[in-house]
């Protein structure tokens, strides 16, 4: 069987997943997309640590070039986050003509427009279903079945650090600084759990949901943004006494005609249900003028659930370099959607 080449940025959380995922399903992976996927080469930021998965004699290196230049490899897999050097990777590897998938909210909400242009403009394919609510396929279920519907609000619990910490606080009246501790042990938060707590890791994924529904390129200062930080158990308790949770709450919609992005501590009825969503779960609401209200519900954060979806973008991209579609229809949906957009 022929061969596609996968390279990896990180072997991290996520990276690791990933790896374990394309070990163990080798065989389905083959049989759905006619090729056999080999790990070519993996960059780390420490070659020396020692690593939760056998990567055999797959070379592991500091050397971003060596992947870039690797001329075996088709498709790269960024799961090392942060800005920089990140964003200059995906444009050298895209120039080179790689196909790169990402789970990197930060970058494709700030420099997403940049990113997927370059990929338009390369033919070549950027997904990042990873990148908004880890493990629920929402991205690629707002860009293949709503295409004739106008939707009119996405909103939801789209972090699932923060909703760890609130149901603990809520359920086992752990401290906060407990449940975020607990949080971080189970890889559910960043590397630097600010953003998590101050609610602008959701607000990243709401900017990208907003280009996804709206066509609206946003940035943070366009939105509200509120995190946990400051909410108190007895804040969790008092809601509770009232029939309320508390919950971390995404909500981007149209009125007259104007966009609102906003994500902030919500007041949820219990009998709600985003109130039932609990631990590192997330679920996103999706209005539709015709489809009405559909809810789409699974973990938000965590090894294997956001592995699963890396995996399932760079099986779409196998599949588009084996049937020669040039510019999948994800990325072309985000930049068509801005496109039209900016014809209105
Ligand atoms: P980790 O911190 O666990 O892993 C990051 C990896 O990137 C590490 O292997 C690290 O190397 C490597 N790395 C960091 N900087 C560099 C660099 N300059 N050059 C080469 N390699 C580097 O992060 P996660 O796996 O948790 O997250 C990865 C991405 O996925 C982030 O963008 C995150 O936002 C996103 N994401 C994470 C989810 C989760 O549940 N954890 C869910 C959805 C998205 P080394 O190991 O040597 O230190
Ligand atoms: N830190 C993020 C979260 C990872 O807790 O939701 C998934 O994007």
């Amino acid at each position: 069987m022929r061969e596609i080449g996968v390279g990896l940025l990180g072997l991290g959380t996520v990276g690791s997943g990933v790896v374990r995922m394309l070990q163990d399903h080798q065989d389905k992976i083959s049989s759905i997309t006619g090729r056999r996927l080999v790990i070519r080469r993996v960059v780390v930021h420490n070659p020396d640590k020692p690593r939760s998965v056998d990567l055999g004699d797959i070379p592991v290196t500091t050397d971003v070039a060596d992947l870039i230049h690797d001329p075996t490899v088709q498709i790269v897999v960024e799961v090392m986050g942060t800005i920089e050097p990140a964003a200059t990777y995906i444009k050298q590897l895209l120039m080179a003509g790689k196909h790169v998938v990402t789970a990197n909210k930060d970058l494709i909400a700030q420099r997403g427009d940049e990113l997927i242009e370059l990929a338009v403009d390369k033919q070549r394919d950027l997904m990042y279903e990873a990148s908004v609510a880890g493990g629920i396929p929402i991205l690629r279920t707002i860009a293949n079945s709503f295409p004739a519907d106008q939707i009119l609000e996405v909103s939801g619990i789209v972090n699932g650090t923060t909703n760890f910490i609130l149901t603990q606080m809520n359920q086992k009246n752990m401290t906060y600084a407990a449940a975020l501790k607990q949080a971080q042990e189970l890889g559910f938060a960043e590397s630097d759990p600010t953003n998590d707590v101050k609610g602008i890791d959701a607000a990243y994924k709401m900017i990208i949901l907003t280009r996804f529904a709206f066509g609206m390129t946003l940035s943070l200062d366009d939105l509200r943004v509120e995190g946990i930080d400051s909410v108190r158990l007895e804040d969790i308790k008092q809601a509770q006494s009232l029939g309320y949770t508390v919950k971390l709450i995404g909500t981007s919609k149209e009125i007259d005609g104007k966009v609102s992005v906003e994500v902030g501590p919500t007041l949820v009825a219990n009998d709600h249900p985003l109130a039932g969503v609990q631990n590192e779960n997330n679920a996103v609401l999706v209005v539709g003028a015709a489809a009405g209200n559909t809810m789409f519900y699974g973990p938000g954060a965590g090894q294997l659930p956001t592995a699963n979806s890396v995996v399932s973008d760079i099986v779409s991209v196998t599949q588009n370099i084996v049937t020669g579609f040039t510019g999948n229809a994800f990325n072309n949906y985000a930049h068509e959607a801005a496109l039209a957009q900016d014809e209105d």
